[in-house]
């Protein structure tokens, strides 16, 4: 494909952001929590908005329709957070709605025909059990060569795994130590639906064994404790437990605005100044399991937009759904060679004190993955990151570059984001 160098008809800026908190809320709807992200949206606009000037809405939603019985998503949100008669467009790119509706955000604020919108998702899992939640995220892979021949998400991000190990001659370590890292960043996030460490939750099934009786295990390390099958099960070799993200609940929103209004709002916006989508075939059908092709060409549109190289970047939140996807993520990117993403995560170059910081927030793994959401609480992280605001987990250095990167099933659809503190 030509890659034709694309721009922005006007600078977009990110003035507000939200969240509510992720985890599994048996008394909530998807509606609770996208106001209850909107509230503090609201509340984050350092100089103050009349939410009446918002003029459309762009929710990124996978399933509600499966997930509560709910469809036609978006007005719903519009109307409970008193935005009627506003247009509410709902965006379904599974695991990359999210991502994709900010891109429609930035689309409509660059084209002129908008100044200000709402970009937001929602997703509100728990309410199935994990089986019917299985089958569910399992209709965003090719449910007739895939989903019908037994594959599950795991079951994909699994083939993903053992591919890159053959490649690369990567172990279960380093997928392991990736969790690790992101439940060290996810204890420190208080958003988190696993605001734990590894360490922690070794601690915990210790005292558990203790109180129950039981011999209590003698682990080592998160490692040690991460490689016995008997609190770390298979899911689908090599992939375990502790290397799948959650099933959550949860909701997010970020509130754009054209660029020469944005201080009126804030003296410390954000700016989104590149952005790239692709699309790709069905994994089944791809030559190389180890790297997802659109992801590599979002990328490169969205550094071209912005005129960045990786190199230029400070910090990504990337789509760590599972993670041996983190460390594909990092080499599509462009932050490390093919096969040294895993060398990388070993090397600790990703951890919040390391070279690029990589999924600061706790990621998708430990932050957890309500999929319609959780590319606009990744848009959100890059905003505290980027305005010191990230509090114990704040990198230590200076953050004028950052990425988000956002995948949808195993790469059918991907969107990276370059956002510039300025
Ligand atoms: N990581 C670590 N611990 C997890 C976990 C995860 N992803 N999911 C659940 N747990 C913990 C629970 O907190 C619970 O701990 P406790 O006994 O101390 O309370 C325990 O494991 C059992 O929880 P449960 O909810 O019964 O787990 P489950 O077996 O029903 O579900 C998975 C586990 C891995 C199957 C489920 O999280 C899953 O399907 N994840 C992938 C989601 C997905 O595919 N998303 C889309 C990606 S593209």
């Amino acid at each position: 494909m030509v890659m034709k160098k694309r721009k922005l008809g006007r600078g977009v800026a990110m003035v507000g952001a939200g969240m509510s908190k992720f985890g599994a809320f048996p008394d909530k709807t998807s509606r609770d929590l996208f106001a209850e992200a909107f509230g503090e949206m609201e509340k984050s606009v350092d100089k103050g908005f009349d939410p009446r000037d918002i003029e459309s809405l762009y929710i990124g939603n996978f399933s509600s329709d499966l997930f509560e019985g709910q469809g036609h998503t978006a007005p719903i949100m519009a109307d409970w957070v008193g935005l009627v008669p506003r247009p509410a467009t709902r965006v379904e790119d599974a695991c990359a709605s999210g991502g994709v509706a900010l891109i429609q955000g930035v689309i409509a604020v660059a084209s002129g025909m908008y100044d200000m919108v709402l970009v937001g998702g929602t997703e509100k899992m728990t309410n199935l059990p994990t089986e019917r939640v299985t089958d569910t995220l399992a209709a965003a892979s090719d449910v007739l060569y895939e989903a019908a021949a037994g594959f599950t998400f795991p079951g994909l991000y699994a083939s993903i795994a053992s591919a890159y190990m053959a490649r690369h001659g990567a172990t279960e370590e380093h997928f392991m130590r990736v969790g690790v890292k992101n439940h060290e960043n996810g204890a420190l996030n208080p958003k988190a639906q696993f605001n734990t460490s590894i360490a922690n939750f070794m601690k915990r099934r210790q005292a558990k064994c203790q109180e129950q009786g039981q011999p209590v295990p003698d682990w080592k390390d998160e490692i040690d404790f991460l490689k016995d099958a008997a609190f770390n099960p298979m899911v689908a070799w090599p992939m375990r437990l502790f290397d799948c993200s959650p099933i959550t609940d949860g909701a997010a929103c970020v509130l754009l605005v054209a660029e020469s209004l944005a201080k009126s709002f804030t003296d410390t916006p954000v700016h989104i100044i590149g952005a790239g989508q692709a699309s790709d075939h069905a994994l089944h059908e791809r030559a190389d399991l180890t790297s997802i092709g659109a992801a590599r060409l979002a990328a490169q549109q969205a550094y071209d937009m912005a005129g960045v190289r990786p190199v230029d970047i400070r910090i990504a939140e990337v789509h760590d759904c599972f993670t041996i996807a983190e460390i594909v993520a990092t080499e599509d990117l462009g932050f490390f060679y093919p096969g040294h993403g895993a060398r990388a995560i070993m090397e600790g170059l990703t951890r919040r004190d390391g070279v690029k910081p990589i999924n600061t927030s706790g990621g998708l793994k430990s932050k957890g993955h309500p999929v319609g959401a959780s590319g606009i609480g990744q848009a959100i992280e890059v905003w505290h990151q980027m305005r010191g605001q990230a509090g114990k987990r704040q990198v230590p250095m200076d953050v004028p570059l950052a990425v988000t990167h956002n995948v949808g099933a195993t790469g059918g659809t991907c969107v990276v984001h370059v956002y510039e503190r300025r």
